[in-house]
């Protein structure tokens, strides 16, 4: 049983092991409608509980279908349908409960050490379905996308991630430690990473590349990556925060200084960070992005199930 908290926790080789055996899954179903299992049904008879404690289109459907077609089923659930919190039942209680009915569990939260205080009492694997500090599902998936558009190995390009030090950001940063590729910031100096963050690359021996001059961060790239700029529950002042993240919109202008076949992907939802004509353009793959977050899980599954060999 493995759990799937942070990129940075996960070794190299177990990501790239989830995504060989993603590409092999997703090429074997290329003919099956959405519903259709895969034909060894390696999950079959696992319950999984899938808990949001805030909003999430894609990575609750992706969930979803992810364990139907490995042969399993599951069930969504918000906070506030539990005991636990205004209820009054213990964390600790609830986990055992969990971990008697089901066989995994996924977990949304506002709180980092909620997701390590349930990782402590289950006796199932947990995985990190967005948390302040991480968005590991999306970013290991999205390392998927750009493979799978590049046709090459991701170490071989310059990713550039335009907007907030967010839980995005910092998964894909422990990515470009985990698959050595080159990663390029551009943000306002007042939203650079956090320090601990980035002295924890540099613990690693990589070298993150931040600027404050957007064209600068974009030039030759060829990936730009980008998030909203006011991330869930975000406390900020919004307005001042979109103030100054104006220089850093992604328009046509901007992708002209990266790569001339610059690929631009965004987790969604979008906010004001990117502007329609890049959005809608060819160079945008974001719904194919969408798309591979059920082939990628389905193996990040597998992997907590012990099942990837
Ligand atoms: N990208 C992502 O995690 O989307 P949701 O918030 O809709 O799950
Ligand atoms: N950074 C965003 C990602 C949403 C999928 C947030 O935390 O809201």
């Amino acid at each position: 049983m493995k759990h799937f908290i942070h990129l940075k926790d996960i070794p190299a080789k177990d990501l790239r092991k989830i995504l060989i055996d993603a590409k092999k899954r997703k090429k074997k179903r290329f003919k099956l409608s959405t519903l259709q299992l895969d034909k060894d049904m390696p999950l079959k008879g696992k319950f999984l509980i899938q808990m949001f404690e805030k909003p999430s289109l894609r990575t609750r459907l992706s969930f979803y279908l992810a364990i139907k077609q490995l042969g399993g089923g599951t069930i969504t659930l918000r906070s506030n349908e539990l005991h636990l919190g205004e209820g009054g039942e213990s964390l600790e209680d609830t986990a055992k409960i969990l971990s008697t009915y089901a066989d995994g569990f996924i977990l949304r939260t506002d709180k980092d050490d909620k997701v390590d205080n349930f990782k402590k009492h289950l006796s199932i694997p947990i995985i990190n379905g967005l948390s302040p500090s991480s968005h590991p599902t999306q970013v290991l998936s999205d390392m998927f996308t750009v493979e799978e558009i590049k046709k090459k190995p991701i170490s071989k390009l310059i990713i550039t991630w335009i907007g907030d030090s967010n839980n995005v950001l910092n998964s894909l940063l422990a990515a470009s430690v985990k698959f050595s590729f080159k990663l390029n910031i551009g943000c306002p100096k007042k939203y650079q990473p956090k320090k601990h963050v980035l002295n924890w690359a540099q613990s690693q021996n990589k070298k993150i590349y931040v600027f404050n001059n957007v064209k600068k961060a974009v030039m030759n790239a060829d990936v730009i990556f980008s998030d909203k700029v006011i991330s869930l529950n975000d406390k900020v002042n919004k307005k001042n925060k979109l103030k100054d993240f104006k220089k850093f919109k992604i328009n046509k202008n901007l992708m002209s200084y990266a790569k001339k076949d610059c690929t631009f992907l965004h987790c969604l939802p979008r906010g004001s960070e990117v502007d329609d004509t890049v959005f809608r353009s060819k160079s945008s793959k974001v719904w194919l992005q969408a798309l591979n977050r059920v082939h990628v899980q389905k193996s990040i599954l597998l992997y907590c199930f012990g099942k990837l060999g």
